[in-house]
C-alpha cells in the first residue's frame, strides 16, 4: 500500500499537480470529486507567508473534504523557509511539499524552485532543515536536473531521503528544457529501481491519458502517478485513468451535460471563493478547455467572455447544452 506518513492510500494513486493559477481549492474540488487521490496547493512563496502577503496566506486555503493534501512552498533563503513551514502548519495539512521544479525565471534567478539545482547541497541542508521544522511528513517535488549535462537526481533523491523525505515527485525534465522536450522517464525508472531508496517515488510529466499513465507506471514501476496540464478543463482524467489501471477498460469521455454541469460547479465554487467578479473573471481560462473538440465552440466562448453576471452566464450554459446535445 502506498504510505506517505499516516497517509495511506489503497488504490495505486493518481495525484493531482499544484499549479499556480490553477489547482485553487474550486479547481481542487473537481479534481478530488473524479478521483485525485492526493492534491496540492499552488506553490507559495516563503517571503510572502512570512511577510503575511494576502495572496500567498489565501493559497493555504482547502477544505476538510479535499484530504489528503499538501501544501506546497518554495524559497531561497533556509530561515524563510524554516518559518513559512511553522506557518503552513499551522493550517494543518496532510504534509508540506517543497518546490524545487519551478523553472520560472524570476524564482529561478534568486536560486529557488528548479534554480536549487544549481547548488545541490544547499538543496539538502535546506530539506534537513524544513523536514527538522516540523511534525508533518515532508516531500520533495523537482526535475531530472539544472540541464541536460547535469541531471543528478539519482544522487539527490538518495541524499534528500537520507535527510528525511518522505515521498519524492520527479518531474521528467530538467529546468532548462521546455513542454517541447518530451518528458523523459528513464531516469525516473533509476530512481525508483536504485535499491538505496525505499521512499514512494511519484512520476509525472506528459500523462495525457488513461493508456500513457499504465504504460509509464509498468515501464518504470513508479509508485504512482501525477498528473497536470491534462486535468485541466478534463478533471475527469483522474476517473478514466483509476478505471483503466483497476480494470483495463476505458471509460466514455464525458458527454455535453456532464462537461456542462463540471463547469457549472466549478464557475460556483469560483463565485464562492473569490467573489463574483473574480471568480467570474478567473473562469475565462477554463472554457474553452472544458469545451475542446466541439465544433463552432467560438462563438459561445464570445459570448462566456463577454458576460459578468453570473446568471447570463447560465443561460449560455443552456445554449451551449442545446446546440451540442
Ligand atoms: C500553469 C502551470 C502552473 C504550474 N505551477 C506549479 C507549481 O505551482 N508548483 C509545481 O511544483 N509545479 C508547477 N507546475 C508544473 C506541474 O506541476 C507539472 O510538474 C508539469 O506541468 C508536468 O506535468 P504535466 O505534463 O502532467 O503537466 C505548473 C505547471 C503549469 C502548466
Amino acid at each position: 500500500m502506498f504510505k506517505i506518513g499516516k497517509i495511506e492510500i489503497k488504490d495505486y494513486p493518481v495525484l493531482l499537480a499544484p499549479m499556480e493559477d490553477v489547482s485553487d481549492p474550486p479547481f481542487r474540488f473537481l479534481c478530488k470529486k473524479f478521483g485525485a487521490d492526493i492534491m496540492y496547493t499552488e506553490f507559495i512563496s516563503s517571503e510572502g507567508l512570512i511577510r503575511d502577503a494576502f495572496k500567498s496566506v489565501k493559497k493555504l486555503d482547502f477544505i476538510e473534504e479535499e484530504r489528503p493534501i499538501g501544501i506546497q512552498i518554495f524559497g531561497h533563503n533556509i530561515e524563510s523557509m524554516i518559518e513559512a513551514t511553522k506557518y503552513a502548519e499551522q493550517s494543518n495539512p496532510d504534509l508540506i511539499d517543497i518546490n524545487f521544479g519551478c523553472s520560472v525565471r524570476k524564482v529561478v534567478s534568486k536560486g529557488a524552485g528548479a534554480g536549487i539545482l544549481n547548488d545541490i547541497p544547499k538543496m539538502v541542508k535546506m530539506t534537513a532543515e524544513v523536514v527538522k521544522s516540523t511534525k508533518l511528513p515532508v516531500t520533495v517535488k523537482t526535475r531530472l536536473g539544472y540541464d541536460n549535462n547535469h541531471k543528478q537526481i539519482v544522487e539527490i533523491a538518495e541524499r534528500l531521503q537520507d535527510v528525511g523525505i518522505q515521498a519524492l515527485t520527479i518531474h521528467g525534465r530538467t529546468r532548462t528544457n521546455s513542454y517541447k522536450d518530451k518528458s523523459d522517464w528513464t531516469l525516473i525508472g533509476e530512481v525508483k529501481n536504485n535499491s538505496r531508496m525505499i521512499i514512494p517515488i511519484i512520476g509525472n510529466g506528459d500523462i495525457t491519458c488513461p493508456e500513457k499513465a499504465m504504460e509509464m507506471k509498468n515501464k518504470y514501476n513508479v509508485d504512482g502517478i501525477m498528473i497536470g496540464r491534462e486535468s485541466v478543463g478534463n478533471p475527469w482524467i483522474f476517473r478514466e485513468v483509476k478505471h483503466y489501471l483497476n480494470t483495463g477498460e476505458l471509460l466514455p469521455h464525458p458527454n455535453i451535460s456532464e462537461r456542462i454541469e463540471t463547469c457549472k460547479i466549478h464557475l460556483q465554487k469560483s463565485i464562492d471563493w473569490k467573489g463574483e467578479r473574480t471568480g467570474i473573471l478567473e473562469m475565462r481560462k477554463h472554457y474553452s478547455k472544458y469545451f475542446k473538440g466541439y465544433k463552432y465552440f467560438k462563438r459561445f466562448k464570445l459570448k462566456l467572455m463577454d458576460k459578468e453576471n453570473a446568471g447570463e452566464l447560465y443561460k449560455i450554459f443552456g445554449e451551449i447544452l442545446k446546440e451540442y446535445s
